[in-house]
């Protein structure tokens, strides 16, 4: 498996999560928040021209108040830069064969990149209800809902991971 940046190229059309939003995302949009407008990035887990799946990320910024206590100390009071994942995927095909953990492991080591290149102090997600059990096995924390809420279509729910813990995690590979 490798793991790289997507290509204008790379067939997305046959892509299957179980969750039509995501794979909508990334037939339609994915291409061009990278390629035209520099939205952000995708980067793709591939076996030969399989897709396996696949993690958005953006940087992004997040306000003092919104992390936890812990975390705030020293820190001044305007926005505090981060990497977002934005959405993260594997095949159904390939769920439980360490492709997400890959994904995520690639995002740690670009958040450190940031890290030491531009500044990021931790990695926010954006996490499916459903998905936050996955995330807090590395150490994410809650930090909000990223807007509303509603039975029917649950939003997702904002979770940390500050840097030092982004660092172990990268380290434990
Ligand atoms: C969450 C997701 C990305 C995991 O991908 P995956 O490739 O199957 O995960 P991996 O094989 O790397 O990791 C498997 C481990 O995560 C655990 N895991 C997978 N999905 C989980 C979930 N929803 N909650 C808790 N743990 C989960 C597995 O039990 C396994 O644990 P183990 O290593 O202790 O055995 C995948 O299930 C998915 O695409 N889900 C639909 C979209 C989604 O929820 N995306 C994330 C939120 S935006």
């Amino acid at each position: 498996m490798e793991i790289r940046l997507l290509r204008p190229d790379d067939d997305r059309s046959h892509f299957d999560s179980g969750d039509t939003r995501l794979d909508g995302f990334l037939r339609q949009f994915a291409g061009q928040n990278q390629f035209r407008l520099h939205l952000g990035s995708t980067w793709v887990a591939v076996e030969g021209k399989r897709n396996l799946g696949f993690a958005t990320i953006a940087p992004g910024n997040i306000e003092i108040a919104r992390l936890p206590a812990a975390q705030r100390r020293g820190l001044p009071r305007y926005p505090i830069p981060i990497l977002r994942v934005a959405r993260l995927a594997t095949a159904l095909s390939e769920r439980g064969k360490g492709v997400g953990n890959a994904l995520l492991r690639c995002t740690f080591t670009l958040a450190l990149k940031l890290s030491e290149e531009y500044g990021c102090i931790g990695v926010v997600v954006d996490a499916k209800p459903g998905a936050q059990a996955y995330y807090e096995k590395f150490g994410f924390l809650e930090i909000g809902c990223v807007a509303g809420t509603g039975a029917a279509r649950p939003e997702p729910v904002e979770m940390f991971l500050p840097l030092e813990l982004v660092r172990k995690a990268s380290a434990s590979e």
